[in-house]
């Protein structure tokens, strides 16, 4: 059996203490496993990733990270908070958060350099993460100049620089094109492959087959209705259904009319 990376137990939190974005979670992410955390908008998926990350705290119940409870004040010295940094990634959706340096490079380099990586080992980062993630062309290019896509392959670089065990992915393939969603999902799969714990939150069914063995469905409640083996779930359509993750369409077609069910995204005619 792995280790336990991740321990839920009974996870609420409320931001500013009056609106529910999860209610009870338990839950057990181990090292190695690729993990999706699937939900309607509104459902506490953002929120979770927050909580691992340790930027928020629960409310009641707890979050464990390597065998120490995440709370509050146990980040506040800086050896124990840039331990916790090396280990975890948070690659947000919004890659504007991430991003405020003057250059790709700076931004890049910024998390290394402040978790105290030399600078040569940082840029020798640099040129690697660059290649990897396709972004040797825009290393001094100003962040908020480029296109989402860009933004968000730049946004994962400066989490890969840091090399983390464990990614966590906000919504990582959300309005982007083919192509880039691929480069996404073969770079989640490969880290996976390398060992690398990864916890993908999105509403993307098309993705999960590929980025997830074991799937979370949070539902309306802020709390987990289902979790198992990523086919089994994809399987239970009306699981899918109930939880906005699929709709029912219905038309007329050569005069008669029709069901389908069909993934948000997925083409029909
Ligand atoms: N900064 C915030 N202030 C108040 N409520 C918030 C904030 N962020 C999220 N929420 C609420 O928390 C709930 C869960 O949100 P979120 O975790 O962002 O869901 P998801 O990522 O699944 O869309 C939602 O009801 C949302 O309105
Ligand atoms: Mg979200």
């Amino acid at each position: 059996m792995n280790d336990i990376i991740f321990d839920l137990k009974n996870v609420q939190f409320s931001y500013l203490g009056k609106f529910p974005a999860l209610c009870g979670v338990d839950m057990t992410i181990r090292s190695g496993e690729k993990i999706a955390v699937i939900g309607a908008n509104g459902t506490g998926k953002s929120t979770l990733l927050q909580l691992l990350d340790g930027l928020i705290f629960p409310d009641h119940g707890h979050v464990t990270a390597f065998g120490e409870k995440l709370l509050e004040n146990s980040h506040v010295d800086e050896k124990t908070a840039h331990r916790f940094r090396k280990r975890v990634g948070l690659v947000f959706q919004n890659a504007d958060i991430q991003l405020f340096c003057p250059s790709v490079r700076e931004d890049i380099a910024f998390g290394p350099l402040q978790l105290g990586v030399a600078e040569e080992e940082v840029d020798r980062r640099i040129q690697e993460v660059a290649q990897v993630l396709d972004i040797q062309h825009l290393l001094e290019r100003v962040p908020h100049q480029l296109s989402i896509g860009e933004k968000r392959r730049v946004a994962i670089a400066s989490v890969l620089a840091i090399d983390p065990d464990v990614y966590l992915f906000d919504e990582p393939t959300a309005g982007l094109d083919p192509l880039t969603v691929r480069h996404i999902i073969d770079f989640i799969v490969h880290a996976n492959r390398l060992g690398k714990t990864i916890i993908t939150a999105t509403h993307d069914l098309h993705i999960i087959g590929e980025i997830a063995d074991t799937v979370y469905v949070f539902d309306r409640n802020k709390r987990i209705v289902r979790g198992g083996a990523t086919q089994t779930v994809l399987n239970d359509r009306s699981l899918l259904e109930a939880n906005n993750l699929i709709h029912i369409h219905q038309h007329h077609h050569n005069g008669k009319e029709h069901v389908h069910q069909h993934l948000p995204l997925e083409p029909h005619d």
